[in-house]
């Protein structure tokens, strides 16, 4: 940067204004051409004598050689440099590999490749880029599954597998689900609406991504204990978008594929139609629980449903649930809704209470409104830390999980000036409430906290929305900034993108 300008300042010659960019364009450019020459090599190797095994692996998985090739699967030797001779020799510089997450460095300055004796399944974007890859063991040692991390092109929780195919699915509904072999069996079986998350937990972005193409999504996750925690999760994060959520159970298979295999495609179609919506899955679940036939257990079941029913904003739908429950259980409606209608308000109060307090002590004269300029900038991030230091300060308990993140990981500089206090002290073992921090902040600062916990009251005590905060700022990545970019050597660079992968 300073370089540029510089010789700019001496030359006379003016910097055209998209130069900041041209160094990380020109790299995401280079590495989606890696991406797809490599997934042209794996897919032909896969093809060759040397994928027998893998080949039949697939075939036996009941995969049909056209799928093979609607999804690019391919096979990654089993070989330490094969990927990256190949590729070298075409000419791509190590930087730009090692950037894509194909290659990595070992020691002596060699680089190896980092997919071997794996399946490799290619993850497409929107507009048929090939944008990483997932690698499954074929056998041996090592993690089942082999994710690209994330590049400049690639960002797992911000895209969904399959969705290139499922976008223009005629189907009214996306059917979500874990795995790449889940998916790819659900195409085969017709269901051209499936995708899948990348390995890891469904994400807000993910979420939303979903959401500008549909606005109801079936869950399909595994039927062991943690495919039903992550449908959970899962409908939580959904919550926050309007799409509307059914749940899939598999009943008598571990997971789609499997329960396709079994019973063919028009069951599978069966128990997708026949699906529960998210409340009559989560009540489904309470009743679990307790033996209704008993008093004792109809009581335990009707206090966790009123407490259940009660979050549901609709009066609507509350009303349907509890006539229904009722009914079933022979018991008086009216008690029921008395019930349910009590804690609504109990809730209502509690919130309007909190926010009134909060506006209260602090907004009688706000001093000038925070004008960082960071803030307009990275409003995403912003507001991540907006609600990590709001939730902060009403649960200490949180800190614990919180204190991963350091003052110098928060990216505007407003709040990281706040959060640095907030910081040092929790650090020393000492409380922060709104008393100390009155006499350790100025008008401005203070008049921010005020308003952050205003803001995020009624969201201050949800964890999965505190780690999502905490993944948000850890997300943040200097390296999609051109500024950033264009003021590192590319061994910085290099240096950055690897640190980042451990
Ligand atoms: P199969 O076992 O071949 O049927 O694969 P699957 O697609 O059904 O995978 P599974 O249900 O075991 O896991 C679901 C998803 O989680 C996978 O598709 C991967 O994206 C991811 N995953 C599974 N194992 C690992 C692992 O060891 N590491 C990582 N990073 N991700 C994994
Ligand atoms: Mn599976």
């Amino acid at each position: 940067m300073e370089a540029i300008k510089f010789l700019a300042e001496k030359t006379g010659i003016p910097v055209p204004e998209d130069s900041q960019n041209d160094r990380i364009i020109r790299l995401k450019k280079e590495i989606l051409e890696i991406n797809k020459e490599t997934a042209r090599f794996y897919h032909s190797i896969l093809r060759s004598n040397e994928g027998t095994d893998a080949l039949n692996y697939l075939l036996d998985r009941g995969l049909s050689g056209k799928t093979i090739g609607k999804f690019g699967l391919g096979y990654a030797p089993d070989s330490w440099d094969r990927l990256y001779n190949y590729l070298s020799k075409k000419g791509f510089s190590d930087y730009a590999l090692s950037s894509a997450f194909v290659v990595k460095p070992g020691g002596n300055k060699k680089y190896y490749d980092v997919f071997r004796n794996r399946i490799i399944f290619p993850i497409i974007d929107l507009r048929g880029n090939v944008i990483a890859f997932g690698g499954r063991i074929l056998k041996g040692d090592g993690p089942k599954y082999l994710n690209s991390g994330d590049t400049p092109v690639f960002k797992k929780s911000n895209n969904l597998f399959a969705l290139n195919l499922a976008k223009s699915s005629k189907q009214p509904l996306f059917i979500l689900s874990e795995g790449y072999m889940d998916v790819i069996s659900m195409h085969q079986a017709g269901f051209d609406n499936a995708v899948a998350t990348l390995g890891t937990a469904l994400t807000s972005q993910q979420a939303r991504l979903i959401n500008s193409y549909r606005n109801e999504v079936a869950l399909c996750y595994d039927s062991d204990e943690a495919g039903q925690k992550a449908t959970a999760k899962a409908i939580k994060i959904f919550e926050e978008t309007d799409i509307k959520v059914k749940v899939i159970s598999i009943p008598g298979a571990k997971d789609p594929d499997e329960f396709i295999k079994k019973n063919g495609a028009v069951r599978f179609k069966l128990i997708v139609d026949g699906s529960a919506g998210s409340t009559d899955y989560a009540l489904g679940k309470i009743a679990e629980k307790y033996d209704l036939e008993t008093p004792h257990g109809k009581l335990g079941f009707v206090n966790d449903f009123c407490k259940y029913i009660a979050e549901i904003s609709s009066p609507v739908e509350r009303d349907i649930y509890i006539t229904r429950v009722s009914e079933k259980l022979q018991i008086d409606r009216g008690a029921v809704n008395e019930q349910v209608i009590n804690l609504v308000k109990k809730h209502e109060n509690r919130k309007k209470y909190i926010e009134k307090q909060d506006i209260k002590m602090y907004t009688d004269n706000i001093p000038s409104k925070n004008r960082d300029p960071n803030r307009a900038k990275y409003i995403k991030y912003a507001l991540a830390e907006d609600m990590l230091m709001s939730m902060l300060i009403r649960n200490q308990d949180f800190w614990k999980k919180i204190s991963d993140i350091k003052p110098e990981n928060f990216i505007t500089d407003f709040n990281r000036e706040i959060y640095r206090i907030m910081y040092e002290r929790l650090s020393e073992g000492k409380a922060i409430d709104i008393n100390y921090l009155g006499t350790v902040l100025n008008d401005e600062q203070m008049s921010h906290i005020s308003y952050i916990l205003a803001k995020n009251s009624a969201v201050n005590g949800d964890l999965t929305l505190m780690e999502e905060n905490i993944k948000t700022i850890k997300e943040f990545d200097p390296l999609m900034n051109p500024k950033a970019i264009l003021e590192s050597s590319p061994e910085e660079l290099l240096s950055k993108i690897q640190k980042k992968r451990k």
